[in-house]
C-alpha cells in the first residue's frame, strides 16, 4: 500500500535549530585565491555559492587567529584578531555578510582550554609578570625531581614542560606550544568571556568549543595509576566545576541572544554528561560532539592501530548516544567526518568499488539520526583518504609523534605507514578538490599538504555536473527542513544485532521513518516488525533499488533506503 504523505512538513512552535544542517570548513584546506598554498577567507567567499547550492545552514570555520600553526591554529596567539595567513578583519566581516546574504551563518572554533605558548598571556608570564602566571597551571617538581605529575599529553609524551628558566613546569594536555589555561582564575574566565562578546559583536551565528570538558582541571593534581589510561582522563575531564563554567559562559556570552548555535567538543565523555550539556533547561550549550563511536576501529582503545572495525560496537555505541541523549532531553551533533578523523568512506566503506554507494549509504545514516547533522569539507563529493607513502607527507604533528613512538616501539616503518594510511589526521586535512585541473583548482601554488591523487574523478566540478554524491546530500539537507519527523521525531533503534544492517526507526505524532543502512557488500536482509507493515508508506530517499517495506527487505552493496509510514 503506498500513498503520498504530505503532512509532515515543519511546524512551528518548534525549537529554531533542530534542523539545521552545519558544514565544517578547514581554512587551510577549502581554497587558496593569493597562491601561497594555503586556503584564505577570500578563498571561503568565493565558495559561498557552493555551500549555498548544497543547502547548509551554518560554515562552522576551524580557527583563524593568529597562531603559530603548531597544531593548525588550535595554538592561538591572539583571539581577538584574524591571521594574516588567511586574510583581514575586513574579510571576516566581508565573509560574514555575503554568508548572510545566502542564508548561512558564520560559527567559529573557540579554542579557550589552552592558549599558543606566543600567546602575550604566557610571554608575559614567562617574563615574571605574577598576574599573567596565574592564568596557567605552574607547579614544581616532585621532591623526587620527577614532573609535577605523571599525566600524559593527547599528542604523545609528558603533560608537562619547564616554564622557562624557573624550577617550574607548565600544564600542556595537547601540544608543548599549547598551555592549559587555569580556568580557577575568574581573570581567565573574564576574558574568556570577553573574546566570545568580541565574536559575537561581528555578527558570528555560533560556537564550537573545542575540548571544553577538560577545562575543570583539578587544582590539586594527582598521579594516575596508569599514564595516559582513562583512569587519568577522568581525573580532568566532565569535572562538575564544568557544568558550572559553562552556564556562567553561557549567560555571560551567547545565552543573550537565542538565535546562536552553540556545540561543544567532549572529549571521552558519557551520556549523563552529554544531557546536563545539552538540555535546555540547563542553559549550557546546543548540542555537543562525542566520539565513542569513531573509536570503533581501535585495538584496546588504542588509536594507533588499525584492525578492522566493529559494527555490532558502531551500532551499540550510536544507538546508546541517540536513545540516552532523547531521553534525557539532550541533542547530538551527528557526524562521522571532521578535521581529526580519518574519511569515513575510507574507514567504513568501500571507495574504490562502491564510492557512491558507500558515501551516501554512511550520510544516510547520520542524517536521519536525532541531532544535528555535520559535513566536513569533502565529504559532501566524497573525497577519500590520500594513502601517503612517506612520514614526510604527513604535516600533523600528532601523526608525526606517534609515527616515532610506533618506531621506538618497535614497529617497522612500512608498518607504522599502514596504521598512519589509516588513521592520520591529515587523511581529512588534503586541499579540497574542486576541479581536475592543476592542484584540483585549490590553489596556483603548492599547496601546503599534498592533494589525493585522485582529484581527476573526485572534484566538485564533476559532482555538480553529475547525479551523484553532492546530489544526495542536498536531498537528505531539504528532507530535513520539509520533514519535521527527521528533525524533531524520537528515535528507537531496531535489530541491534543484526552484523550487516543498522536499522532505526524515527516516529512522530503517529508516522513512522524507518532508515535501513547496509554497511556492506553483496545482499542482507532483514525482518521488519509487523507494526510497520500494511500501512500506507513511501519511500522518502534511497540509494539503490530497493523500494518496497515487506516483511524481509533485501539490501544490496552498501545500500540504504528509508521509508515513510502513515
Ligand atoms: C580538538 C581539535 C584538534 C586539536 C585539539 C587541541 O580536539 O579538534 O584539532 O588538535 O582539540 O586543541
Amino acid at each position: 500500500m503506498k500513498l503520498a504523505i504530505t503532512l509532515l512538513a515543519n511546524q512551528e512552535g518548534v525549537s529554531m535549530h533542530q534542523d539545521k544542517v552545519i558544514y565544517q570548513i578547514y581554512p587551510r584546506s577549502f581554497k587558496d585565491t593569493d597562491g601561497d598554498g594555503v586556503g584564505d577567507l577570500p578563498g571561503i567567499i568565493s565558495e559561498l555559492d557552493f555551500l549555498e547550492t548544497l543547502g547548509i545552514d551554518i560554515a562552522w570555520l576551524s580557527p583563524i587567529f593568529p597562531s603559530p600553526q603548531y597544531d593548525n591554529g588550535y595554538d592561538v596567539a591572539d583571539y581577538k584578531a584574524i591571521n594574516p595567513l588567511f586574510g583581514t578583519m575586513t574579510d571576516f566581516e566581508t565573509l560574514v555578510e555575503e554568508a548572510e546574504q545566502r542564508g548561512i551563518g558564520i560559527m567559529l572554533d573557540m579554542v579557550l582550554n589552552h592558549c599558543s605558548t606566543e600567546h602575550e598571556w604566557f610571554q608575559k608570564a614567562l617574563a615574571g609578570d605574577k598576574y599573567y602566571q596565574e592564568f596557567f597551571y605552574l607547579r614544581p617538581a616532585k621532591e623526587d625531581g620527577s614532573l609535577p605529575t605523571n599525566w600524559e599529553s593527547k599528542f604523545g609524551g609528558p603533560a608537562w614542560a619547564p616554564f622557562g628558566d624557573t624550577d617550574l613546569y607548565y600544564l600542556h594536555l595537547y601540544d608543548v606550544h599549547q598551555a592549559d589555561l587555569n580556568w580557577h582564575n575568574p581573570n581567565v574566565r573574564r576574558e574568556l568571556h570577553d573574546v566570545v562578546r568580541f565574536w559575537m559583536d561581528k555578527g558570528v551565528q555560533g560556537f564550537r568549543f573545542d575540548v571544553l570538558n577538560v577545562i575543570g582541571k583539578s587544582e590539586e593534581m594527582v598521579d594516575s595509576k596508569e599514564p595516559g589510561s582513562n583512569e587519568e582522563k577522568a581525573l580532568y575531564t566532565d569535572t562538575p566545576i564544568v557544568h558550572e563554567w559553562v552556564q556562567e559562559l553561557n549567560q555571560a556570552t551567547y545565552g543573550k541572544n537565542s538565535e546562536l548555535i552553540t556545540v561543544g567538543e567532549m572529549s571521552s565523555t558519557d551520556v549523563p554528561n552529554g544531557i546536563q550539556y545539552t538540555n535546555p533547561e540547563r542553559n549550557e550549550l546546543d548540542m555537543i560532539f562525542s566520539f565513542h563511536h569513531l573509536k570503533v576501529d581501535y585495538e584496546e582503545g588504542e588509536k594507533w592501530s588499525n584492525p578492522e572495525f566493529d559494527f555490532l560496537s558502531l551500532k551499540a555505541i550510536l544507538n546508546e548516544w541517540q536513545e540516552g541523549m532523547s531521553d534525557g532531553d539532550g541533542w547530538n551533533a551527528v557526524f562521522y567526518n571532521n578535521h581529526d578523523q580519518p574519511r569515513a568512506n575510507s574507514r567504513f566503506g568501500d571507495v574504490e568499488n562502491f564510492p557512491f554507494e558507500t558515501a551516501t549509504m554512511l550520510a544516510q545514516s547520520i542524517h536521519l539520526m536525532r541531532g544535528t547533522p555535520y559535513i566536513y569539507q569533502g565529504e559532501e563529493i566524497g573525497m577519500t583518504n590520500p594513502m601517503f607513502e612517506e612520514i614526510d607527507d604527513y604535516d600533523d604533528i600528532e601523526t608525526r609523534n606517534h609515527y616515532r613512538i610506533m618506531i621506538e616501539k618497535g614497529k617497522t616503518h612500512d608498518e607504522a605507514m599502514e596504521i598512519i594510511q589509516a588513521k592520520s589526521r591529515d587523511n581529512s586535512r588534503t586541499p579540497m578538490q574542486w576541479t581536475d585541473d592543476h592542484q584540483a583548482g585549490f590553489t596556483t601554488g603548492e599547496p601546503w599538504l599534498k592533494l589525493a591523487d585522485n582529484y581527476s574523478v573526485i572534484n566538485a566540478q564533476n559532482e555538480l555536473e553529475n547525479d551523484n554524491i553532492f546530489k544526495y546530500y542536498q536531498k537528505l539537507i531539504a528532507l530535513r527542513k520539509e520533514y519535521s519527523i527527521i528533525s524533531q521525531g524520537s528515535y528507537e533503534g531496531l535489530a541491534l544485532e543484526h552484523p550487516e544492517i543498522m536499522a532505526y526507526n524515527r516516529h512522530l505524532d503517529g508516522h513512522d521513518l524507518i532508515v535501513l543502512t547496509h554497511y556492506y557488500p553483496g545482499e542482507s536482509s532483514i525482518e521488519i516488525p509487523e507494526r510497520f507493515l500494511n500501512r500506507p508508506y513511501r519511500r522518502l530517499i534511497g540509494n539503490g533499488a530497493q523500494n518496497e517495506l515487506t516483511e524481509t527487505v533485501t539490501l544490496g552493496d552498501y545500500e540504504t533506503v528509508a521509508f515513510l509510514i502513515e
